[in-house]
């Protein structure tokens, strides 16, 4: 059994970005630019948001970071979005989800222009991939997609079971599976799936994206499986310093042993997610229609 660890791939990619963002700044004479929008104070967002203002530190990318109080208004959300959206010297615009109830998280994904829209959440990029011509794409779903490629693992003529139908990774990694040079047989699996443990048990390669811990358990896995955990949730824990852990969406202690290769959580897709936001950012950077 083989553990699919993300560090040593982020790193690699890192390592390409580093050098591809100091071309962008030489070109532009001004780093590339993530404009980041938070709204509220949720401890996970907020967490995320942090991740990502170090990751763009290390890359020499410019962050502008705008912490939102948790009432703010869906025009006021709006109306800072589009003086971004018009601003020439930021390249990308994050809103992190989730979004406080009285904002519609549709009508501010859809007021981000879609030429920076760096999480690939935009109609008109989740349209582009599904048809084949993919500019932006979710970052979880490409950082899965680097994995596989680092790992040399094959998708082509593979069953590939997806448990999850998220618009941020279920959705749009199906499209990338399914698409020419990929070649994979793809299956949606979610909560109101028939059987799931007989579907789940024909996968070559099975990715779960449920945000349910420990959904996943040994009698859902066949023999020499490829598994990969796209979850990250909390778990309370007294022993830790925190008082929660972090845990995946796979019982990981029970499926491990059939696995031919197995993700781990942490350490395993999570750090890939922000590499990914850090490669569309610099690749936004370097288009002209911004
Ligand atoms: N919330 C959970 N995942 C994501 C993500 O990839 N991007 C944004 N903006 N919000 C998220």
């Amino acid at each position: 059994m083989q553990v699919l660890k993300g560090k040593a791939v982020a790193d690699q990619i890192y390592t390409t970005l580093e050098v591809e963002s100091a071309t962008v700044h030489d070109l532009l004479r001004r780093p590339p630019c993530l404009a980041v929008l938070l709204v509220g104070d949720d401890p996970a967002s907020a967490s995320y948001v942090a991740s990502k203002q170090r990751a763009c530190e290390r890359l020499g990318i410019d962050h502008r970071d705008y912490h939102l109080p948790a009432d703010t208004t869906e025009a006021a959300l709006l109306a800072r979005i589009e003086a971004l959206n018009t601003d020439d010297q930021v390249d990308g615009i994050l809103v992190q989800l989730p979004l406080p109830e009285q904002i519609n998280e549709e009508t501010i994904i859809g007021a981000i222009k879609a030429a920076k829209d760096v999480d690939g959440f935009h109609p008109y990029n989740v349209g582009s991939l599904l048809i084949g011509m993919p500019t932006f794409v979710s970052c979880t779903p490409l950082g899965i997609l680097a994995m596989l490629d680092y790992y040399e693992i094959a998708t082509s003529g593979k069953h590939v079971v997806i448990i999850g139908r998220s618009n941020i990774v279920g959705k749009p990694l199906a499209a990338l599976l399914m698409q020419k040079g990929r070649d994979a047989t793809v299956t949606v699996a979610h909560s109101r799936t028939n059987d799931l443990a007989s579907l789940t048990r024909s996968a070559d390669i099975l990715i779960v994206a449920i945000g349910r811990a420990g959904f996943v358990t040994a009698d859902m896995v066949g023999e020499g499986a490829i598994v990969i955990d796209v979850g990250i949730n909390r778990v309370a824990d007294a022993s830790t310093k925190r008082g929660y852990r972090i845990v995946g969406d796979v019982a990981y202690e029970e499926v491990a042993p059939k696995c031919k290769a197995i993700t781990p959580v942490p350490g395993g897709v999570g750090v890939m997610t922000i590499a990914m936001l850090m490669h569309n950012t610099i690749a936004s950077a370097k288009r002209t229609d911004n």
